[in-house]
C-alpha cells in the first residue's frame, strides 16, 4: 500500500502528474495541504504552467492567527502556488468560521475530485490530532505539544507557535473521490507504517484512510 520512492524529487513529479491529470477534468476541485512535504510538488506545478482557470481548491487547515502573517497558510498558498498559476483567487478556499458555512461550500462544489495529504509525526492528517473522532467535520482544534513542537521550526520557537487551527475533519477529508498520502523523512516511516498497516484506530488518525477506497501513499527517505 506504500509506494516507496527513490527521491523526493521522484515524489514530486509523481504526485504532480497526478495533479496534471485532475487539472484537465472539466472543473476540478482540490483540497491542498501546506507544511514541507508538498513544496517539491508546489515547485513542479508551477514549473509545468498548466491551466488552473477552471480550478477549484480547499485547503485542509489554518493556524488561528493573522492571515497576513509570513508563515500563515494563507501566506504559504500565495507564495508556493497561488501566485504563480492563473488560478482565481476567489476559487481558493480555506477553512474559516462558521466552520458549518465553509462545510457548505465544499458540499456546494459537488465533491472533491482529489484530496492530497500528508502526515504528522503523531500520525495526525490535516490538524486532526490523536483521538479526533472519525467522524469529524470541520472545526476549531487546539494543537498537541507535538504537533506545536513540529511546526516551531517555521516560527523560531514554541512560544511564538500558533497553538490552536481551523481544520477540515477526517469525516470530511474521506468524503473525498481520491486520497493521496504523500510523506517524506526517516522520521515519518514508522508513523506511516503504523498508520497504513497497523489496527484502524482513533488514536492514530491517519489509519481512517484504510477504509477509503482510493487512496494512494507515496513516501521517500
Ligand atoms: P510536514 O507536515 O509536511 O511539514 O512534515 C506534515 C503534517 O504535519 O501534516
Amino acid at each position: 500500500m506504500i509506494n516507496i520512492l527513490k527521491s523526493y524529487k521522484e515524489l514530486s513529479l509523481t504526485v504532480a502528474d497526478i495533479v496534471e491529470h485532475m487539472l484537465s477534468l472539466p472543473k476540478p476541485k482540490l483540497i491542498l495541504p501546506t507544511g514541507s512535504t508538498p513544496i517539491g510538488l508546489y515547485k513542479e506545478l508551477v514549473s509545468r504552467d498548466l491551466d488552473w482557470s477552471h480550478a477549484i481548491t480547499f485547503n485542509l487547515d489554518v493556524y488561528l492567527m493573522n492571515v497576513d502573517h509570513p508563515e500563515s497558510y494563507q501566506s504559504y498558498m500565495r507564495k508556493n502556488l497561488f501566485d504563480r498559476t492563473n488560478i482565481y483567487p476567489d476559487h481558493t478556499h480555506f477553512p474559516f468560521r462558521p466552520t458549518s458555512a465553509f462545510e457548505d461550500k465544499i458540499t456546494e462544489s459537488m465533491g472533491i475530485d482529489l484530496c492530497i495529504l500528508g502526515i504528522g509525526t503523531n500520525g495526525h492528517i490535516a490538524f486532526n490530532e490523536p483521538g479526533t473522532s472519525f467522524k469529524s467535520r470541520t472545526r476549531v482544534v487546539d494543537l498537541s505539544l507535538q504537533t506545536i513542537q513540529d511546526n516551531s521550526r517555521f516560527f523560531g520557537s514554541v512560544d511564538d507557535t500558533p497553538k490552536q487551527a481551523i481544520t477540515m475533519g477526517l469525516g470530511t477529508i474521506m468524503e473525498s473521490k481520491k486520497i493521496i498520502l504523500i510523506a517524506n523523512g526517516d522520521h515519518k516511516l514508522n508513523i506511516l507504517n503504523v498508520a497504513m498497516n497497523g489496527e484502524v484506530t482513533e488514536d492514530v488518525p491517519a489509519s481512517i484512510l484504510q477504509t477509503h477506497n482510493n487512496v494512494e501513499v507515496y513516501y521517500c527517505d
